[in-house]
């Protein structure tokens, strides 16, 4: 059975790219959701009784969830159709200024566990399997205040590059959706709403929109998928100034 697996689903975007899946890839009959709240899992589950749904109630900052998703994938061994890598969170503060463990929450959250769910997931899937990365506009360039943050997206932009030219022989893509603010948790969670003059003023992405539109963009099999025009030109921008520069106006 064709299976998607879809991490840090139980809000926000995440949310979005379940409830959307099926219109994108409708020949996927098994979703495998894992978030910390395994409860607001199961009520999604119910919204969608024509798919076969696994809730998995893993904390993916404990490395023991990876041995617990590891020995079921070994187990019941699905036919990975499509990956989403979208868990994440982002705090704002200062290095020095913010506790260490909400620091390294960011590294183990979108970096290690993305590296890991990602590693043990690719031998299971086939030929036309497709993996989507949650990254950022955070990515094209560091953000002083979310610094490791940005650092993170970072990674998970350039580790989308990388894989997709690793990967392209067996015929599965790789995607990287960058996008701009949204209105999720992701804003309380990370202590920004108030607390960021940046935020206030940027445009703003429609998570709804962002998971269509980042379905199809892994459909399609791109690599780069960067929401509205805006953020389109900010990314270019990124990339011909001078980075010492850009740092100087990319200030959370
Ligand atoms: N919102 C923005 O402004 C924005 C902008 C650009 C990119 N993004 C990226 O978009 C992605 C989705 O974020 P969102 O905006 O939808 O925020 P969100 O509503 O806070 O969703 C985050 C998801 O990650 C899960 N999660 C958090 N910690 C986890 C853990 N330790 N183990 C397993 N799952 C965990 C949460 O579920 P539980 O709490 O139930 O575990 C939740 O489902 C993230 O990668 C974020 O970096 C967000």
């Amino acid at each position: 059975m064709k299976t998607a697996i879809i991490t840090g689903a139980s809000s926000g975007l995440g949310r979005e790219f379940v409830r959307q899946l099926s219109e994108v890839f409708p020949e996927i009959e098994s979703y495998w959701l894992i978030a910390r709240r395994k409860e607001r899992l199961e009520e999604m589950a119910q919204a969608l009784p024509d798919k076969t749904i696994e809730c998995l109630g893993l904390d993916l900052c404990d490395p023991m969830s990876f041995v617990v998703l590891q020995e079921k994938l070994t187990a019941q061994h699905p036919e990975v159709a499509l990956l989403v890598n979208n868990a994440g969170c982002g705090y704002l503060g200062n290095l020095g200024e913010v506790e260490t463990s909400a620091q390294t929450r960011m590294v183990d959250l979108n970096l290690r566990a993305l590296t890991a769910v990602t590693n043990m997931t690719i031998p299971l899937m086939p030929r036309g399997g497709r993996i989507l990365n949650v990254s950022s506009i955070a990515s094209f360039c560091p953000n002083p205040r979310m610094t490791v943050y940005s650092s993170t997206k970072a990674y998970v932009s350039s580790f989308t590059v990388g894989l997709a030219e690793e990967l392209r022989p067996r015929g599965i893509s790789v995607t990287a959706v960058c996008p701009g603010p949204m209105k999720t948790e992701f804003l309380e969670v990370g202590r920004i709403t108030g607390n960021s003059k940046m935020f206030a003023s940027l445009p703003y992405c429609d998570q709804v929109r962002v998971a269509g539109g980042a379905l199809r963009a892994a459909r399609a099999g791109r690599t780069i998928y960067t929401p509205r025009l805006f953020y389109k030109l900010y990314r270019c921008i990124a990339k011909v100034t001078p980075v010492k520069l850009m740092v100087k106006l990319t200030k959370t």
